[in-house]
């Protein structure tokens, strides 16, 4: 079912169809229908951030397969989703044919209803684990591999990444995202699937590299694209994950939706937070729950090193200075340890241009957001390199202020942003969203300094001259000047 899963329950009579679509994060009852010779429409009513909506799902029966497109809920401004279509992941419909169920991984579906219900902690703090004191920095299988990844490549980007200089700028973690997920053995241990036949080993490998390994899994019973999740088994998971030398837990909500409500997240990822904290092992906390329940007040108090602001990103320049440009709110949230996440990089991926992935990664570097590329590291033209190794644009994002970076201006389709770094200076992006160049200009007095400060641009990688009240920079379409301005 391509890379999400979901399933539909559908009854046709009397001329209408009844039942439900059900995605990894709740079930949306069919309200209405309409039949129309091999074709049919359903619409749904689902919820999306606590509001409920409809959405209509088209099919038609072709012989013996039934095609569906499905409906997904659109999403409030800037959380992602290009205008609230289906996610990037899923393009297309989805086609079944009759008598000829699709080899897979997946679990097996689940009746929630029947589910037993787990207890959670009561609230408290978990001390800070020590780790992520600048954003962390590495590689992620989804946006590239979706859950089509194997132990084979994973090495390959561990080999990439140490050979080809991004571990040597800072890039560390290669993380395994959805889709290496087999079944739980007699004794409840979790077992990889036969896309990676040993943990422990995959793990002493990109250790052997000097770089650190990462996993993916659900509070909720599934993850998001149906595989066997963490919930009533988070102590022996964490515990499983630490045997096997494991870095960095990404903890994605999905099904949990269908078994806790907004307001019981917190406990719920505490679980996860003591379990890691109880597996004696320092492992990176990765929160992803699209920045619901208010993450911010309570991320670090469960443990979390890092957490999810938005829903998917995806390789289009909408989809990203959707999410980019959104995050403002979010900078009082980021501080050493803790850390603000809009989603992976794209960078490299093939659908923005080379001007679109330099504003792309010098947001994602001024946000202090964690850096992690997800792309194919192993067949990366020069022009990807440059963007992602970038070493002055790199030390902007791990400045060890930890400061996130605000907008400071915006008229029309320019803005400027600004990120407090340390000693007293600033990195300052002058964007040009709109499609002819335009000139972008900022005032010293705007950052509260009297005199001319020395002025760096930090793609150029040159000192530039500037005037006495400020700066202004001729920006090419869809791109960016990130100049470091000292006193
Ligand atoms: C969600 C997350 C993605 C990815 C997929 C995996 O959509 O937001 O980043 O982890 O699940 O199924």
């Amino acid at each position: 079912m391509g890379d999400l899963e979901i399933v539909y329950e559908l009854k046709v009579e009397d001329g209408k169809i009844t039942g439900s679509q059900k995605l990894p994060f709740g079930d949306a009852p069919i309200v209405a229908s309409k039949i129309d010779g091999d074709r049919f429409e359903l619409t749904v009513e689902l919820e999306s951030f606590g509001d409920m909506q409809k959405a209509t799902a088209k099919g038609k029966i072709v012989g013996d397969t039934l095609e569906i497109t499905p409906a997904f809920p659109k999403p409030p401004e800037g959380t992602g989703g290009p205008s609230g279509g289906p996610p990037a992941i899923f393009s297309g419909p989805m086609v079944f044919h009759r008598g000829k169920p699709t080899p897979s991984n997946r679990a097996p579906s689940l009746d929630y209803n029947s589910l037993e219900k787990i207890a959670l902690p009561a609230l408290r703090e978990i001390p800070s684990n020590g780790l992520a004191a600048t954003p962390p920095m590495g590689w992620n299988s989804w946006n590239k591999f979706h859950t089509d990844i194997d132990d084979k490549t994973v090495r390959e980007i561990a080999d990439a990444m140490a050979s080809f200089g991004m571990r040597d700028v800072g890039y560390q973690y290669i993380i395994i995202d959805d889709g290496w997920e087999g079944r739980r053995d007699d004794s409840g241990r979790l077992q990889p699937n036969s896309n990676f036949p040993n943990m422990k080993a995959l793990a002493d490998y990109v250790h052997s590299k000097g770089l650190k390994l990462g996993i993916y899994s659900s509070p909720g019973p599934r993850t998001c694209g149906g595989f066997v999740g963490s919930y009533g088994h988070e102590e022996i998971d964490a515990k499983t994950w630490a045997s096997w030398g494991i870095d960095y837990l990404k903890y994605d909500w999905c099904s949990a939706s269908r078994v806790w409500n907004d307001d019981q997240m917190q406990a719920v990822y505490q679980r996860m937070g003591e379990a890691l904290r109880a597996s004696g092992r320092p492992i990176v906390f990765a929160l992803c729950q699209y920045g619901r329940a208010r993450v911010g007040d309570w991320g670090p108090k469960v443990g979390a090193n890092s957490w999810r602001t938005t829903l998917d990103i995806s390789d289009t320049w909408q989809s990203m200075t959707s999410i980019g440009f959104s995050q403002s709110n979010w900078a009082p949230f980021a501080a050493p340890g803790h850390w603000n996440d809009p989603d992976m990089l794209e960078v490299g991926n093939g659908g923005m241009s080379t001007s679109e992935y330099r504003t792309h990664f010098t947001l994602w570097a001024i946000l202090a957001a964690p850096l992690i590329a997800g792309n194919d590291l192993r067949n990366m033209p020069a022009k990807t390199k440059a963007i992602l190794t970038n070493k002055e644009v790199i030390a902007v994002n791990q400045d060890k202020l930890g400061r996130a970076a605000e907008s400071l201006s915006k008229n029309g389709d320019v803005e400027v942003w600004v990120k407090s770094l340390d000693a007293g200076a600033y990195a300052v992006a002058l964007f040009n969203r709109g499609s002819a160049p335009a000139p972008v200009s900022l005032r010293w007095a705007s950052l509260e300094m009297t005199a001319a400060p020395k002025v760096r641009d930090l793609w150029e990688h040159a000192e530039l001259r500037s005037d006495e009240d400020g700066f202004t920079a001729n920006v090419p379409a869809h791109d960016v000047v990130l100049i470091r301005v000292s006193p």
